[in-house]
């Protein structure tokens, strides 16, 4: 049985000011939710709605949760990591009109999904995830909810995974927007976010320098591509290892080292993982890595950097820094793994997450999803769908009118011109 955030707390209310002041400080540099909060305000378009929301309760999410109120609509969230939640930003969250909160910080795996069931309770008509955990959670417990189901949108890369697995296999019943895949999302969210994000994030819980290390980066998705360009920017040295041949091609054309894990384990100093992947750096690896190797997962799951076999191999570890965690071999070599191998910029002791301009256009992405859920819920069959290109659209000029740039029109010559296919030398 879950409780909400209030009844953990021993002093609520401090709490829930210095979570209202991390949401202002948010608030006043999102843009695109300042300008939606504005319409969903004046035309509540989510009136009647009731959703559920598994996400990172920190400042950004709180602004989207809610904007989402705001527009109407009843909302219960809960954590999508046992130790992204920051109980102040979930306090005050739970003090907004309309909005239930579960999500606390360190909780173990029953009392993470009390706290999804506890969610489940708002009758939800449409859900929000990051990672898919409410959405299978319905599938598996509640499945007598999905007739009333309009919809739901999805976060982040692990989580389309898994939903379009789901629907491989025809067992997703009802629709969801792939918001991770969407350009205004992927290109910027993870590339960007996750690039700076995981590398301040190193470099705050080790207070260690990024600069004049080797850096390994396994995957070169969307995520690693950010991590290795900004390593490389802040002059590491960096070797990607990849399983995907065009993948590898790409990093190697960008300047970077190319090789597989287990030979790159013996050079590097700090490893990063991407892959949405298991047992990406195992016990082979870490038989060859030097000592005050630091190992740091920026996946969605614990799963990337292989923690049992460590634990096994290892003759003891101890924290050694809030937030490191050093396991020695027999040897004597000791490595440190970051933020208990959970997502490093969300999960460590002084993490935020993304900066705040990225997740203002991720959610305003997952904003004008749950509105055109809740307007033209009919169009969408079960299965997952992408963003409509058009709302897409709307939200990088609003972002880019909100950044003073300007841009050019296509003539309507030129737009014939595109469009055809009988013109040539
Ligand atoms: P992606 O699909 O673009 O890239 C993953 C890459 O990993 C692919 O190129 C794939 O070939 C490679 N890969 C898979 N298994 C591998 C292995 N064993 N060794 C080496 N490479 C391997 O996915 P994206 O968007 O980069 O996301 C990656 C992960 O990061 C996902 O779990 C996603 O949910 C998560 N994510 C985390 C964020 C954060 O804030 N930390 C933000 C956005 C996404």
């Amino acid at each position: 049985m879950s409780i909400t955030i209030d009844e953990r707390l021993d002093d609520p209310a401090a709490a829930r000011a210095e979570g209202r002041r991390k949401m202002d400080w948010a608030e006043a540099h999102m843009p695109i939710l300042s300008e939606l909060r504005d319409s969903f305000a004046a035309a509540e378009p989510l009136a009647g709605e009731r959703i559920a929301m598994a996400m990172h309760v920190e400042a950004k999410t709180a602004v989207l949760v809610e904007l989402l109120a705001v527009g109407g609509a009843d909302v219960s969230i809960a954590g999508c990591n046992p130790l992204s939640t920051q109980d102040d930003v979930s306090a005050a969250l739970h003090a907004v009109d309309g909005v239930t909160s579960y999500a606390a910080h360190g909780v173990d795996t029953d009392e993470y999904y009390d706290a999804i069931e506890a969610v489940v309770g708002v009758d939800p008509t449409i859900t929000v995830d990051d990672g898919a955990d409410m959405v299978t959670h319905i599938h598996d417990e509640h499945p007598d909810l999905i007739p009333q189901l309009k919809g739901g949108c999805e976060e982040t890369t692990t989580g389309v995974h898994r939903l379009r697995s789901m629907a491989d296999d025809g067992a997703l019943e009802y629709p969801v927007f792939a918001v991770n895949d969407t350009p205004m999302k992927t290109l910027f969210d993870n590339v960007h976010g996750t690039g700076e994000s995981v590398l301040t994030n190193i470099a705050m819980t080790t207070n260690l320098s990024i600069a004049g290390k080797t850096v390994v980066v396994a995957g070169y998705g969307y995520c690693g591509r950010g991590v290795a360009k900004k390593a490389a920017g802040m002059n590491a040295d960096v070797i990607v290892a990849e399983v995907d041949p065009r993948r590898a091609l790409e990093a190697h054309m960008e300047g970077h080292d190319v090789m597989p894990i287990t030979e790159a384990a013996s050079e590097g100093d700090v490893f990063v993982t991407t892959t949405g992947n298991r047992d990406v750096i195992t016990r082979e690896d870490f038989e060859r890595m030097a000592d005050g190797a630091l190992l740091a997962n920026a996946g969605h799951f614990d799963v990337e950097i292989n923690l049992e076999q460590l634990g096994e191999l290892a003759t003891s570890h101890r924290e050694v820094r809030e937030g490191v965690e050093e396991y020695e071999l027999p040897d004597g070599r000791r490595l440190n793994v970051l933020a208990e191998g959970r997502l490093v910029n969300l999960a460590g002791p002084l993490s935020m997450g993304h900066p705040v301009e990225v997740m203002d256009q991720s959610f305003g992405i997952q904003a004008v999803c749950v509105r055109e859920l809740a307007a033209n819920a009919e169009t969408y069959g079960a299965g997952v769908h992408d963003v409509p290109d058009r709302l897409d659209r709307d939200v990088a000029e609003v972002k880019l009118a909100a950044e003073g740039i300007a841009i050019d029109d296509l003539s309507d010559e030129q737009r014939e011109y595109m469009d055809s296919w009988d013109h040539g030398t």
